[in-house]
């Protein structure tokens, strides 16, 4: 496993193995690596020869009053990790230095309304800072394939246009999310649960379950089926930011459901602002 720095050494990789016509696969990650991310890379090592994990912690996508600097990173820790997985055959780790020189970018790629919407309408500029980096890193490392949880479903659905809009030559897949035992979604942002708020946490995957129930028996309008996650989240006091059935590709809002949605959700839990959601298909 090679550690890279460097526009110049990813380079230097990435035609090696154009040589030797090995597939490539990228995870994109922040670091701070838990089981979900190892689910991504098992993944990709699965469907490319080579996978490279891309640990960078973004400016572009945290807001002015976000955790940037409180961000966990522990890079050795995380190569400790990958290491042994044994899947992956480059990390590349840049500097801010590396990807934005003189510390900003004046271009930016941002991905219209889609951004705007769940996630967008409280953090109105993240998006953007997510499609320019995920862009600069496509350019960068010139994937074959490129792998993303769908526990991210809104940031999922807009590299999904991001890519078909700007017509990149990569297969973008998407990973179910991996779970503790009590429902929770692993997040970097877990670490800053106490045991109590962890327990609450677990509420967010249980009101989604039980509007899945209400689903399964046949309710296709949103509203009912939000109205249920928000009670179950008032069982353990947590009230969230939203609850909202969107289309699964197009993220726009559905008030009957007749193709497949997400039932997507944000809430904050003590310190740490949450997200889940879980895919409702009428078709199954
Ligand atoms: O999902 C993340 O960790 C980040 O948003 C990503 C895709 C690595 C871009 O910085």
């Amino acid at each position: 496993m090679e550690i890279v720095a460097t526009l110049g050494q990813m380079q230097f990789w990435r035609e090696a193995w154009r040589r030797s016509e090995k597939t490539v696969a990228l995870v994109p990650t922040m670091g701070a690596l838990h089981a979900g991310h190892l689910a991504l890379v098992t993944e990709a090592a699965e469907i490319a020869d080579k996978v490279v994990v891309s640990i960078f912690v973004n400016p572009l996508q945290f807001g002015p009053s976000e955790d940037f600097s409180r961000y966990p990173r522990d890079l050795a820790l995380d190569m400790e990790k990958l290491a042994q997985l044994g899947k992956t055959e480059v990390i590349f780790n840049p500097s801010v230095e590396v990807m934005y020189p003189g510390g900003t970018s004046l271009t930016t790629v941002t991905v219209a309304e889609m951004s705007q919407v769940l996630c967008g309408r409280i953090r109105p500029t993240h998006f953007a800072g997510v499609t320019t980096v995920v862009t600069k890193l496509l350019h960068i490392i010139q994937p074959d394939v490129a792998v993303f949880g769908q526990k991210d479903a809104q940031q999922l659905a807009i590299i999904r246009q991001l890519v078909h809009d700007l017509n990149f030559p990569v297969k973008v897949v998407g990973v179910a999310t991996v779970r503790e035992s009590s429902g929770l979604a692993l997040s970097s942002r877990n670490r800053y649960l106490s045991p109590e708020q962890k327990e609450k946490a677990s509420y967010l995957y249980r009101g989604l379950k039980s509007a899945e129930i209400l689903f399964r028996n046949g309710e296709r309008r949103a509203e009912v089926l939000a109205a249920q996650v928000k009670k179950t989240l008032a069982q353990a006091e947590l009230c969230a930011e939203y609850v909202e059935c969107v289309d699964f590709e197009s993220l726009r809002q559905v008030e009957i459901i007749e193709r497949p949605v997400t039932l997507a959700l944000a809430a904050y839990v003590g310190p740490a602002r949450l997200i889940d959601n879980i895919t409702l298909d009428p078709g199954h």
